[in-house]
């Protein structure tokens, strides 16, 4: 069974493990980023201010972690969501779980009178656009980058 742990629910520890693992996502698309313990403490405090102003959501299944969601309040004119992280470890993908994590940070954002709920995603992530997709989000500009 998954069970849903959020925002103060979650223990620095489980912050922790959730920072390395998010640090680690940059490389699938990125071949030069080198993770180091200071960059998932500074991570894990990012975490913390989130939890202050936002929504973090982690599932487990049997105690083990396997899926999170944090979602910043913002506001500029009006207020609004934004997507900090999202992950669902790869034994557990397509079961729904990235679905129901989406479906409760929505929730949460809609209780908080949010207007709309954005993200970033990289181009050459397919399941996550594909997700977003259907979860009915639009493309609404593109970010482009040049290394220097
Ligand atoms: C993107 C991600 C969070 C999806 O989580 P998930 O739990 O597998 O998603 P779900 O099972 O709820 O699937 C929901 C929908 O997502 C899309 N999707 C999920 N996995 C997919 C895949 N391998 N290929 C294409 N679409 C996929 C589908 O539209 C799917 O709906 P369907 O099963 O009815 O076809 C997960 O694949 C992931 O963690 N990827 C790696 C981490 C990552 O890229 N994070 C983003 C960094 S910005």
């Amino acid at each position: 069974m998954i069970v849903f742990k959020t925002s103060n629910g979650l223990t620095a520890d489980q912050l922790y493990e959730i920072a390395v693992i998010d640090n680690s996502i940059p490389p699938l698309y990125q071949d030069d980023f080198a993770v180091t313990d200071e960059l998932n403490q500074k991570r894990t405090e990012y975490y913390k201010d989130i939890i202050l102003k936002g929504f973090f959501n982690a599932a487990f299944h049997d105690g083990m972690l396997v899926g999170f969601h944090a979602i910043k309040l913002m506001e500029q004119d009006v207020i609004f969501a934004h997507i900090a992280t999202f992950w669902v470890h790869s034994d557990f993908q397509r079961t729904g779980i990235g679905r129901q994590l989406k479906i409760q940070g929505e929730e949460w954002a809609r209780s908080m009178n949010c207007r709309y709920i954005q993200t970033s995603v990289h181009m050459n992530n397919p399941r996550m656009l594909e997700i977003n997709e259907k979860a009915g989000y639009k493309v609404i500009s593109q970010n482009m980058q040049k290394s220097l």
